[in-house]
């Protein structure tokens, strides 16, 4: 990989990555090609020779997830899996969360919101993260697959005891991933089981069951599909809800822009995400020798999209640190691009505008109190603590 700075770790220090990406496209770390700007992002995320599944398997191997049942199921689900059998893992699920689909529910996601709102006690300081964004997206798939709303705290806490320690390498936590694993594929087995008993609807559980019913999919496929389903809709979207909600926090005005004028709501949205992806890193593997923006690749090769640069690449977005709301809707890369981008950005989107759209009728006068806490690391963002008074 000669021609490009090295560096042997990149972090995720802003100050680092602003005055590398003013150097460099791309640099070499000693994991692999580090890339910074935008438009050579969306090469590496689009690009035919460069593949996702071994991504995820790595982290499974980084966490110490080598063996046993919950190994051979990640080895069956669509993040690992690559070629005809990803395609035909993806079709289902891409059909389930198309965006008519997913929007003739946006009148029941606003009801939900409500409800979270509904249950914060009048008179004390909001925690932003566990009176409201732990609640949503897991009463929003509770909802989707027709699941007791009283399982809601149970799908969060699965989804998060899964994901949180692969996506942070914590190691420490390894058995509890597995463990969780274990629980969130009995939980989707008896909940499908349960649909089929009771009589199919059209809900998101009873169109999976038809997909198997109609041949798109085998009995174990539709497990999977369950059981990303929960993994995917619910740490994933906590998180970004937390960081959309202090992004937009931390300035007074942008709070009172968007009270103002909530057309500007989806624009701050966007803005917000991108500034402050869930997502920090998205990786991806050469599967055989190619070139990326004019650099070669061996197969085997790594390659890293840092969307915390490329989100702020000025060649895409002038005056990049800038929170501004006057962007053409350029979608930055918060949820990773090409064939293997996120399928769930539609419901995502429109929890996050709903959430924020309810929040800034019934709350115009939010403030952010005390500091507002993360854990960042390489891979992905988790909010840790974010408290509001009214
Ligand atoms: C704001 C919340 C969310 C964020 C930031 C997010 C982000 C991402 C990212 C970065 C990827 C990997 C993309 C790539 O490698 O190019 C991904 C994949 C995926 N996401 Fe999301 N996601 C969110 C919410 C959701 C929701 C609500 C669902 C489901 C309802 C979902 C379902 C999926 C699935 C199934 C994949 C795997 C796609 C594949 O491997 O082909 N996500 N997401």
């Amino acid at each position: 990989m000669a021609g490009l700075p090295h560096v042997e770790v990149l972090g995720t220090e802003r100050d680092d990555l602003d005055r590398l990406s003013a150097e460099t496209w791309a640099v070499t770390s000693s994991r692999g090609l580090e890339v910074l700007h935008f438009a050579p992002a969306v090469a590496a995320l689009e690009h035919p020779s460069l593949a996702k599944g071994v991504s995820f398997q790595r982290r499974l191997d980084d966490l110490g997830i080598t063996e046993g049942p919950a190994r051979d199921d990640w080895e069956n689900m669509l993040v690992t899996t690559e070629g005809a059998h990803r395609r035909t893992l993806r079709r289902p699920f891409a059909v389930l969360l198309a965006g008519p689909q997913v929007k003739r529910l946006t009148a029941d996601l606003r009801q939900i919101i409500e409800d979270v709102l509904d249950d914060i006690p009048a008179g004390r300081d909001i925690d932003l993260m566990a009176d409201i964004a732990w609640k949503v997206p897991s009463r929003v798939y509770c909802h989707l697959v027709a699941a007791p709303l009283d399982k809601a705290p149970l799908v969060a806490s699965l989804s998060d005891r899964t994901l949180a320690p692969i996506l942070t390498g914590d190691r420490a936590r390894r058995q509890d991933s597995i463990d969780a694993f274990d629980t969130t594929r009995d939980f989707v087995r008896e909940h499908l089981g349960a649909r089929r008993r009771e009589g199919l609807g059209d809900d998101f559980a009873s169109i999976m069951i038809r997909q198997q019913i109609d041949g798109l999919q085998t009995e174990e496929e539709l497990i999977y599909e369950g059981i990303a389903l929960l993994q995917a809709s619910v740490d994933n979207t906590v998180h970004q809800l937390g960081l959309v909600l202090g992004m937009l926090l931390s300035e007074p005005a942008r709070w009172k822009s968007i009270v103002d004028d909530p057309t500007l709501i989806p624009a701050a949205i966007e803005e917000a995400m991108r500034l402050a992806p869930r997502f920090n890193t998205v990786f991806r593997q050469a599967h055989e020798a190619t070139e990326l923006n004019g650099h070669a690749l061996d197969a085997g090769d790594w390659v890293f999209v840092s969307t915390l640069a490329a989100n702020r690449d000025p060649e895409r977005f002038p005056d990049p640190h800038a929170f501004r709301l006057d962007r053409r809707m350029v979608r930055a890369l918060q949820f990773g691009g090409g064939p293997y981008s996120c399928l769930g950005q539609t419901l995502a989107r429109i929890e996050l505008q709903e959430a924020v759209a309810a929040m800034a009728k019934r709350f115009p006068t939010l403030e952010m109190r005390g500091p507002w806490t993360c854990h960042v690391t390489n891979a992905v963002t988790e909010v840790v603590s974010l408290r509001a008074t009214t």
